[in-house]
């Protein structure tokens, strides 16, 4: 049976690579303050409705909801992004009053109904990192030099980061019918998903991919020159902070993200790719102040970003890094040899080596074949000769380099693994 379309399993050695990347990228997060949060997979809908935005994509078309078995045939959604379910935990745990000026992060899949091709799944996963209690510039300033700095930990290079404000209740109503009336004006030239966004969700006509949609809209009324004094300020502050310590930003202000609870600062990360191809944004965030009391919270600022594993992978994330082959193959060709096969083995994985061991009942060389075969860079050959001896043989597969009696089965580990990586820098 096959999977579901959208939905893949990870492999080795993908996997491997996949699990070593993510752990740098926690790293660097936990560098700059952030605790893992996990969250649950599954939410009532009315959570995304209320926060992602009622009229978003995500919520309008491709969200996987249903009705759960109970009476009242509760909503249900399977997450298709971590911010809501990290605030509503924020709200949940007490908010800033118990925890103030959390910085949490969190990895796992998020889901979301799309068209499946390169680079866009209907199931995926994000890194993403959260970061309540702070509306000053300097917070976003260092959001985003974070972003950068993951991606550069995890060997991304041609890394772009795109920012726009988007401004806030203050000055984005007046923009938005200003906008909204600009292009009621040109409502004939448009394309039909613009005309349906033009009444449900005026901005998202700036994000069209439509290239005559693209062209009229050059023309277009910008936020970033209808926002109000405040926002102004912030936003200029922010682009100040970037450019004398962050890395290189580029305004763009038709940016306006997918997402409905963005206020100010929003930002995409895009890497330019032949993998990626059109879908080239690894990652996206910004500034969410309102979130937290829309969810039912004390009025608190919230700010952060995530950035999607698969896209990371196919812009080149991990592959730096070693693959998961063994080190040692232990090969026993004798019954008795097994059990001192199977006793250095787990000696020598306390001691942190990557150890496999083969079945006395195969042949030498169907053992020798085998470790070959998994990418060994060491075989132990044990038999009758090297148990009475108590120092096995050992081959080094990478060099084709044999050395007998290598070590002494009786020293300890650490010295056993120093002396058969010893043997391979020859
Ligand atoms: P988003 O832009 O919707 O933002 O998603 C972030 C990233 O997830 C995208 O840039 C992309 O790399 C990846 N992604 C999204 N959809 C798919 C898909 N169908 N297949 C593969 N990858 C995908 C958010 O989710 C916000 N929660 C980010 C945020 C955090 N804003 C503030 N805090």
């Amino acid at each position: 049976m096959e999977t579901i379309k959208g939905f893949h399993d990870v492999l080795p050695p993908q996997s491997g690579r996949r699990e070593r990347f993510t752990r740098q990228a926690c790293a660097v997060l936990e560098t700059y303050g952030f605790s893992r949060i996990d969250l649950p997979l599954l939410e009532k809908g009315e959570l995304f409705v209320r926060s992602v935005g009622a009229t978003t994509d995500i919520v309008e078309k491709e969200m996987y909801s249903f009705a759960d078995r109970d009476k009242e045939h509760t909503l249900l959604a399977l997450r298709p992004e971590g911010t809501a379910s990290v605030v509503r935990a924020f709200v949940d745990a007490g908010g800033a009053r118990r925890l103030p000026e959390a910085r949490l992060y969190y990895t796992g899949p998020m889901f979301r109904r799309e068209r499946p091709q390169k680079g866009r799944l209907r199931q995926f996963h994000q890194i993403g990192a959260e970061a309540f209690g702070r509306d000053d510039p300097s917070a976003d300033a260092e959001i985003i030099c974070l972003v950068d700095d993951v991606c550069r930990a995890v060997g991304l290079t041609g890394v772009r980061i795109r920012i726009n404000s988007l401004g806030d209740a203050a000055c984005r109503p007046g923009y938005r019918a200003r906008l909204a009336e600009w292009a009621g004006g040109r409502v004939d030239d448009l394309c039909g998903d613009c005309r349906a966004r033009l009444q449900r969700n005026p901005l998202r006509i700036l994000d069209c991919k439509n290239e005559k949609c693209v062209a009229i809209t050059a023309e277009a009324p910008m936020m970033v020159d209808h926002l109000c004094e405040p926002c102004r300020v912030h936003y200029q502050r922010v682009l100040s902070l970037l450019s004398t310590t962050g890395p290189v930003v580029e305004q763009a202000p038709r940016l306006v993200r997918g997402l409905d609870y963005y206020c100010r600062t929003a930002f995409e990360i895009t890497v330019d790719h032949p993998q990626l191809g059109a879908q080239n944004a690894i990652g996206g965030g910004g500034r969410y102040d309102g979130l937290v009391a829309t969810l039912g919270g004390t009025d608190t600022a919230g700010i952060g970003f995530a950035l999607g594993i698969e896209r990371m992978e196919l812009a080149g994330a991990g592959t730096a890094d070693d693959d998961d082959r063994p080190e040692i193959v232990i090969i026993p060709i004798s019954a008795e040899a097994e059990d001192a096969a199977l006793g250095l083995a787990r000696k020598l994985r306390i001691a942190g080596a990557v150890v496999l061991v083969g079945s006395a009942e195969r042949k030498l060389k169907a053992q020798m074949k085998r470790a070959d075969r998994v990418g060994a860079q060491y075989a132990v050959i044990l038999g009758p000769d090297e148990l009475a001896t108590g120092r096995p043989a050992l081959r080094d597969m990478i060099h084709k380099v044999d050395s007998d009696g290598c070590f002494d089965l009786e020293s300890d580990a650490v010295a056993i693994l120093e002396r058969i990586r010893k043997v391979g820098t020859h």
